[in-house]
């Protein structure tokens, strides 16, 4: 990485001092309780090493996509929760009074601030908004990677304002994302899956210039073999991107990129658990009243054998419709293997994204990857290529 950026390292004595971290704490709930506290467990490096330093650590998250300031957006449903996982006491600090309350606290305290997004500029990046925030601190910490896609006060105009360094979680995504796409040991793979093409057609073009295996799978498979004049009976495909698709094929030739789709799959009548129709055939030979719902065993095979080749591995999406069983099979077969050439120490495996998470966690393999991002959105404009420009302020 030629540019570099300033870590807690660099922080030098924080003892009394004020320090805004950002964090992502939008986390999923159902009935007020938290279904996924990843994002929480992500944060706890950074927040305890500054609390145990002595520092005054104020957090700063947006929660939701507020359109006013609403208790249901309110960051307050989130502290007892976070609180529980950090295992610490933790503040609430509504918007109103702030710099008060803040002054009250003591170091080694720590504080969630209200959402950020309940001030109108926060999502303009208005520098009134940044200035507002700044004020409350001395330092500027970013943690939060999966916002870093976001051009807003708390993630970008901040760094601008206050000293600015990466918090431990955003230095160890930064990190494992330059080893999987940045100087990666080759051969490189990527698994790109997930329901359509037309969500991920700039990563495509961007993984076939870089990578040596792209192996697409899930519903935008479809749309390939649609492309290359297969016949893929009602399987869900974009065929208004077949054209597209086409494009992407003939660049991944020209840059000397296999393009791996499948030769066996898994086919059903209707998507359903367990279909009785359900059936696997090579992908010449769907019939016109069956939809392809999972790459078939062969498939997987061969897709092994070309991991068990390669030295780096980065995989965004599942290869079948994987919440609906057993068309996880192949998803969870890849996965096994990828964990496994992992921990045998030949392959460096980086996943991140949306499903890909849930995909992982299904196959039980979340942990024998490398590293697996908590981001979504800014997963997937990093595999198209993109600065972010939460990561971009950061960089000195
Ligand atoms: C996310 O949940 O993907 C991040 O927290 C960013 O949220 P946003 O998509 O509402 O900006
Ligand atoms: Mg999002």
């Amino acid at each position: 990485m030629a540019e570099t950026f300033r870590t807690l390292d660099d922080l030098g004595d924080v003892a009394g001092k004020r320090v805004l971290v950002r964090v992502d704490l939008n986390v999923p709930m159902q009935d007020g309780a938290v279904t996924d506290d990843t994002r929480f467990r992500a944060t706890l490096p950074t927040v305890t090493e500054l609390a145990d330093k002595g520092a005054i650590v104020l957090l700063l998250a947006h929660f939701g996509r507020p359109k006013a300031p609403t208790p249901d957006y309110s960051l307050a449903l989130v502290t007892r929760p976070y609180e529980h996982v950090l295992g610490r006491p933790v503040r609430f600090i509504d918007w109103e009074g702030d710099a008060d309350s803040i002054a009250t606290l003591q170091p080694g305290d720590i504080a969630i601030l209200e959402n950020t997004r309940f001030f109108g500029g926060e999502e303009k990046n208005d520098p009134a908004v940044a200035e507002r925030f700044a004020k409350l601190a001395d330092l500027y910490v970013n943690d939060a990677f999966s916002a870093a896609h976001r051009a807003h006060a708390s993630t970008e105009g901040l760094a601008h304002i206050l000293p600015a360094y990466a918090g431990r979680a955003m230095e160890a995504e930064l990190k494992a994302l330059e080893a999987a796409l940045g100087e990666p040991e080759r051969p490189v793979a990527a698994v790109v899956g997930g329901a359509k093409v037309s969500t991920k057609l700039e990563v495509l073009r961007h993984l076939v210039a870089r990578v040596d295996h792209l192996i697409i799978g899930g519903g935008m498979a479809n749309t390939f073999l649609a492309a290359r004049g297969l016949a893929i009976g009602k399987s869900l495909a974009e065929r208004e991107l077949t054209g597209t698709a086409e494009e992407i094929l003939d660049a991944a030739e020209r840059a000397n990129c296999t393009v791996h789709l499948p030769y066996d799959v898994v086919v059903a009548k209707e998507f359903a658990a367990n279909p009785p129709s359900l059936r696997t055939c090579n992908v010449h030979e769907v019939a016109e009243d069956e939809m392809i719902l999972d790459l078939g065993p062969a498939a997987v095979e061969a897709l092994a054998d070309v991991l068990k080749t390669c030295r780096t591995l980065v995989w965004n999406g599942p290869l079948g419709a994987f919440e609906t069983p057993p068309f996880d099979a192949a998803t969870v077969a890849l996965a096994r293997t990828a964990a496994a050439l992992t921990q045998e120490g030949s392959l460096v495996s980086v996943a991140g994204g949306g499903d890909t998470v849930a995909a992982l966690n299904q196959a039980g393999v979340a942990d024998a990857f490398t590293f697996v991002s908590t981001a979504g959105g800014a997963f997937l404009e990093w595999m198209e290529g993109k600065e972010l420009p939460g990561v971009k302020a950061l960089m000195r």
